[in-house]
């Protein structure tokens, strides 16, 4: 197909859309096609719980944009792709992009998680889970990479761009130390497992909101329990406060044995530096060091028990 020609006036319009864009946060392009979350309202992920079943729209083609109102530019859609097919809407639906109360949402993933007996089936409910609203916006589950039954698992913050685009966790640079961290006391992919405190990329790379961090924490809770560790790491200051409630920072917070109770089971866990912390502040490797040594001694006296 022959592109369409564009004049001086849409170029300077492009690139300042595309500069206001980047400022945003947006730095890929998941999709050919723009998904118009705002047309779809009661499709976005996150409002799935405040609907009763009967009311969600049949499977169908991908809505068409509403024909009543104003003609809307580029500048006016939302930046979120999707490349998952999603239930279908009315376009009547009304113009606006609510979200789920999360607690709505947080007890339908408890129920969801629930129902999961395996790290597979836990997947495939994570997959037909929307409400957690990180996933409009990114393109893929980032669900675990690793071992399904390790004796040390991994949380992370979130995952980013790469990860998002792999739809696995800790697979860009950040996760290139992380292995190199791993090697040094003798562990690899094959015997860690390696997820994160939610599931999906948030836009730009933000910290995940208490909201988002609530919502997927069911998913969290059962999957540590279907893993089964002997022990625990925190990746960074987000996911200590995540997972183990830590608050005043992780620089008091690491090198620090903590434990989180999962299903009745009681796992000890170290709060560590993140990889993508260390890659700015080389410094900090040896408070990292210290707390992978902690943790080989802990896996090794657990082995003895
Ligand atoms: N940082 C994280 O916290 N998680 C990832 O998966 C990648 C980078």
């Amino acid at each position: 197909m022959v592109p369409p020609m564009i004049d001086e006036e849409d170029r300077a319009g492009m690139a300042t859309l595309l500069a206001w864009w980047r400022e945003m946060g947006v730095d890929g392009v998941l999709d050919d096609a723009g998904n118009d979350w705002l047309a779809r309202a009661d499709a976005v992920p996150g409002q799935a719980f405040s609907l009763q079943k009967s009311e969600t729209a049949p499977e169908t083609p991908r809505a068409a944009p509403a024909a009543s109102g104003p003609a809307r530019t580029a500048a006016d859609r939302p930046i979120a792709t999707v490349t998952s097919p999603r239930p279908a809407v009315t376009t009547d639906a009304p113009r606006r992009f609510p979200t789920a109360p999360p607690d709505a949402a947080a007890l339908s993933a408890r129920q969801a998680a629930r129902q999961a007996k395996t790290l597979d089936e836990l997947r495939t409910v994570l997959e037909a889970f929307d409400g957690c609203a990180l996933k409009a916006t990114a393109k893929s589950l980032c669900f675990f990479r690793g071992r399904p039954d390790a004796r040390l698992m991994i949380v992370g913050e979130a995952p980013g761009r790469e990860e998002d685009l792999a739809g696995k966790p800790f697979v860009g640079r950040a996760g290139l130390l992380l292995d190199k961290m791993l090697a040094a006391i003798g562990l690899s992919e094959d015997n860690v497992h390696i997820t994160n405190v939610v599931y999906w990329r948030p836009p730009g790379n933000r910290t995940p909101t208490p909201q988002e961090v609530q919502v997927c924490r069911p998913f969290l809770e059962r999957q540590i329990e279907l893993v089964g560790p002997d022990v625990l790491m925190t990746l960074g200051g987000p996911a200590a406060t995540a997972l183990l409630g830590i608050e005043g920072g992780i620089m008091r917070a690491r090198g620090r044995w903590r434990e989180i109770e999962v299903a009745g089971r009681k796992v000890p866990a170290m709060p560590t530096l993140h990889p993508a912390y260390l890659l700015r502040t080389p410094i900090g490797k040896r408070l990292a060091w210290r707390d992978l040594l902690a943790i080989q001694d802990r896996l090794l006296a657990a082995r003895g028990k």
